[in-house]
Order: structure tokens, then sequence, then C-alpha cells
């Protein structure tokens, strides 16, 4: 195992993500760790990562000055090289002209292990503002450029080494020989790990932390709790409870196909908690769009509270917290962002310990895990599914007839997207209700009916989102059958705005 340390940057969740590629676990973990826990972790190598910080500002972020003592390879990337050099008296200052990007440097020494067997002239990735000035003493310049005389530092008695650049961006013309070269050159790491092994350290992990306590979570059907919940579950059985809240806002058949998946087909022992008058009863008559969600989100809460205190001896409160979430909720950087919004607020309100046994995983990560545990694939690939559900794809108010018309049209534009094999390469997909009712004609008759739009992105993270362009024959078939087959549609809108400027979900 090699561990990162996490100063900030917006790229060390990349270091941990390289590292896990050629084999070798590795995780992010706080600066605030002491010498003495990384001891007890016994890793083969530490990583600084790099920051937003100089050295110098007041609350700099640092380490614990025993970590040099620990015998054990640390590579300082960026920040982390400056801090290195900071701590092991060398100088660091600001550059004369802060550095962002495509640098050439020069490897110095030929036997410079972290350039090993890589020509001298290449190109990296550079993003910083302060530079180390004079290398502590024990250590070699090993690379230089124009700007940073001091690209990269070493000191093989010791195995500790700075590199000014970026080594995890692809940018950097070598990053990954470099990385490697500390991988396994400089701290002999095994490429010996794999998913199974992370399966295996995870029980493990989970069966030590619960002992004989109970265990509950909240599933939503989505990825993450799915996946959380069945690793949880191959770990301690059925100390584990997890509770499904039905909340009258889910798509058509979504409740029993998620009840199946998990409870039936692997045993999770589920209590399902059917909520959905209580729900649309809170939300009857609102229209705005953000007391729709407050709405919800507090129901939800509360119903999940009031399932929980049934339970007896319930100790710890079980999450799919992603890494992606933890590094937003903040790992003592300045990069809180928000803190665990997978069930906001709920572990300091009821006194749970938590256990997040996915917090080191990237989504495809997660998907990986889920296929080898076994979850069916449809789950594993389901597309995104917003927490409010339906009730933010009907816009204004929530009626039960509205929902119906959501429901149905949604299951026939997934039954045609899968159809025409699309389903995994359309990021999401889903029908909106507009609330536009227009004139049709239908048989001989005239129709006075609702407009249903459809909206289909690709994206990356959800952040920015593209409208998909589904093939027009697909379409075709899509907007017959639903006017077809869906009471009350008279007509099919096709949404061609990307994100920004609009949203993916319409509220
Ligand atoms: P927007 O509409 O903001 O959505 O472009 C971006 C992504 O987030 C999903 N989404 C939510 N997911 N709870 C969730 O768990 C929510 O309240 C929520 N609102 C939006 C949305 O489906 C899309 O994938």
């Amino acid at each position: 195992k090699i561990i990162v340390l996490d100063f900030g940057s917006q790229y060390n969740q990349l270091i941990t993500r390289r590292i896990r590629d050629f084999g070798i676990y590795s995780e992010l973990l706080s600066h605030k760790i002491t010498a003495e826990e990384i001891k007890a972790i016994n890793p083969k190598g530490i990583i600084f990562s790099g920051g937003p910080n100089s050295v110098y500002d007041q609350d700099a972020f640092t380490v614990d000055p025993q970590i040099y003592e620990l015998g054990i390879p640390i590579l300082g990337i960026c920040y982390g090289m400056q801090l290195m050099a900071q701590n092991l008296g060398g100088k660091v200052e600001a550059a004369k002209d802060s550095e962002y990007g495509r640098a050439d440097i020069q490897v110095l020494s030929d036997d410079a292990v972290m350039f090993k067997d890589l020509p001298k002239d290449q190109y990296v990735w550079m993003s910083h503002g302060d530079l180390v000035k004079e290398a502590p003493a024990g250590f070699e310049v090993t690379a230089t450029s124009a700007n940073c005389p001091i690209s990269a530092m070493a000191n093989d008695a010791k195995k500790f080494y700075g590199l000014q650049f970026h080594t995890e961006v692809r940018n950097t013309q070598y990053g990954l020989d470099i990385l490697k070269h500390f991988a396994f050159d400089v701290c002999g790491a095994q490429a010996n790990w794999s998913m199974d092994d992370f399966i295996d350290l995870q029980i493990e992990d989970i069966r030590q932390t619960v002992g004989d306590k109970q265990v509950i979570m909240g599933i939503s059907g989505g990825v993450d709790s799915s996946v959380a919940a069945v690793l949880i579950h191959k770990a301690i059985g059925d100390q584990l409870t997890a509770i499904f809240v039905d909340h009258g806002l889910l798509r058509k058949n979504e409740a029993q196909s998620v009840m199946d998946a998990l409870n039936r087909d692997l045993g999770v022992n589920i209590i399902k908690v059917d909520a959905a008058d209580r729900f649309l009863g809170k939300l009857k008559g609102v229209t705005d769009p953000e007391q729709k969600r407050k709405i919800i989100g507090a129901e939800f809460i509360e119903v999940f509270n009031e399932e929980a205190a049934k339970l007896k001896d319930a100790e710890f409160l079980a999450q799919g917290t992603l890494y992606t979430d933890v590094i937003e909720s903040g790992t003592d950087t300045a990069q809180t962002i928000k803190s665990h919004h997978n069930v906001g607020g709920l572990p300091e309100k009821m006194g749970f310990k938590l256990i997040e046994p996915l917090r080191s995983l990237f989504k495809d990560e997660t998907r990986a895990l889920g296929e080898k545990l076994g979850i069916a694939h449809d789950l594993v690939w389901r597309q995104p599914f917003p927490g409010p559900g339906l009730g933010i794809r009907v816009l204004g108010e929530i009626t039960p007839e509205k929902l119906t018309i959501v429901r149905e049209s949604d299951a026939i534009l997934r039954e045609e997207i899968k159809k025409a094999g699309l389903n995994e390469s359309i990021w999401q997909y889903f029908t909106v209700l507009p609330g536009i009712r227009s004139v049709g004609v239908m048989g001989d008759g005239r129709t006075y009916d609702e407009a249903v739009a459809i909206r289909a992105v690709t994206s990356i993270d959800g952040m920015t989102a593209d409208f998909a362009q589904i093939p027009w024959d697909v379409l075709q078939k899509i907007s017959v059958r639903i006017v077809n087959e869906v009471d009350h549609v008279n007509r099919i809108l096709y949404d061609v705005t990307s994100k920004p400027p609009s949203t993916i979900e319409y509220e």
C-alpha cells in the first residue's frame, strides 16, 4: 500500500487512482495523520500531494515531523516537495513568474532513479507560484527547467524525492513512468492488488469495526448504496438492515427491481417503507421547485429516523460515499465543499458511527466492484436518478395522475433506448411533464392534452452535459408509443439544450 497525504490539490485523487491502476493499493489520507498512525498502516511509501497553499502561509498545511523518521520512502509533488524542502532545512520562495502549463525540463543525473531509462529532455506539467530555491542538505538536484532550476530533487540515502511538476496528469510526458519508478523501484511495492483484495480487505475491516453490533443504512436503489450494502452484507450478514423508502416518486417497477436484486438475489435484509401517501400528502398544492425539494428531503430523513429508532442496538450508519464525495466533504484541506450529502445531517443528529467502505473508490471502480459482488448488471450500470425522483420531473404541483404519465412514458423511453443498445452510452435519459397542454387530433376527435418532453444527455460527471443525439428512428418509435400507450398525452418534445445553460433535471 502507498498512501497519499492530502494537501488540497485538485489532482490528488488522480495520484491514488494511478497507483491503484498499477495494481498497488493506494488511498488518500488527511495530512493531519500522525507518524504513529502511519506506522500502524505500514505503507511501502508516502506521497505528499500538491496543494494551493504556500508553505509560508499562516495556516499552511504541514505534517507530523516524525514522518521523516519512519524510514518510509516519501515523494513530494509540487506543494509536497516544497513542504519537504522547508521541513528538512532547504529554502522555498515565490517564483519570479508563476508557472502554469507545459514546461521543458532537463534531467541532470545519469542515475536518477525517478528518471531511469527516460530521455534527458522531456516536457512536464507545472502549476506553481512558489519554488524550491535551495534543496536541503543531502539532496541532489536531478532535473531543471528554465523557470524552475530545482524541478526535481533526490535524497537516495533516505529515499526522499521531490518533483515540482505533476506526474499524475497526462500532460506530463513520462508522468506514469516516473510515478512507477517511485512505486516499484524506490518503494519496492508489488503489483498484486486487485478488486478481490479490496473486497477481502474491506470485509475484514468491516467485521472488526462492527463486532457484534448492528448496522443500518438507507438505500436508494442507486449504484453506490447498493454496492455498499452488498459488500457490508457479505461481511456481517444479517447484522445489516437496509432501509428503502418508497416515497411514491420512483420510476415504474423500481421498488420491485431493487428489492429483487438486493433482497431476493443477494439476501440483503431490507425494510421497505411505503411512504407514498405521506410524501404526496405533504407535497399537495406545492408548486415551487425548491420547496418541493426541501419537503422531500426533510420527509425522507423523518421516515428514516422513525425506522432506525425501531431497530435495537444499531450503532453504525453505513453510507455509499465515494471518493468524490469524500473530496467534497473535505479532508482537512481547503477543498471543503459540502459535507456528507448522502443522508444529510443524520450522523450528528443520531449519534451513529459511520461506515463508508467505498470512500476510496471512483464511480467506475464502484461499478467494477458491483459486478464482482454479483449485483445484477442492470443495477450496476443504472443511470443516475435524483433523490427527489419523479417529483422534480413533474413540473409544478405533483398529482398521482401526472406521476402516472411521467412513469409510463419514462418506462417506454427506457425500454426503447435499451432495445436500441443506447442505454450505456447515453448518460441519463428520462421524460418530463412540463405542464403544457395543447390541441391535437386523434381518430376523428379533437384532444386538449399534455405534452411530454424527452431529456437525454451525455456527460462524464453531471457537472456539464450535452444533449444526446438519439437517432430519429428511435425517437420516432418512442414518440408513437408514448402517444398511443399513455393516456392524456398528445405531443412529444425533444430537449436540445446542453448544461449549461440548462440543467439536466428541470427543477
Ligand atoms: P442537474 O439537474 O443539477 O443534475 O443538472 C445533475 C445530476 O444530479 C442529479 N440530481 C440529483 N441527485 N439528489 C440526487 O441524488 C438530488 O437532489 C439531485 N438533483 C439532481 C441529476 O439527476 C443529474 O444526474
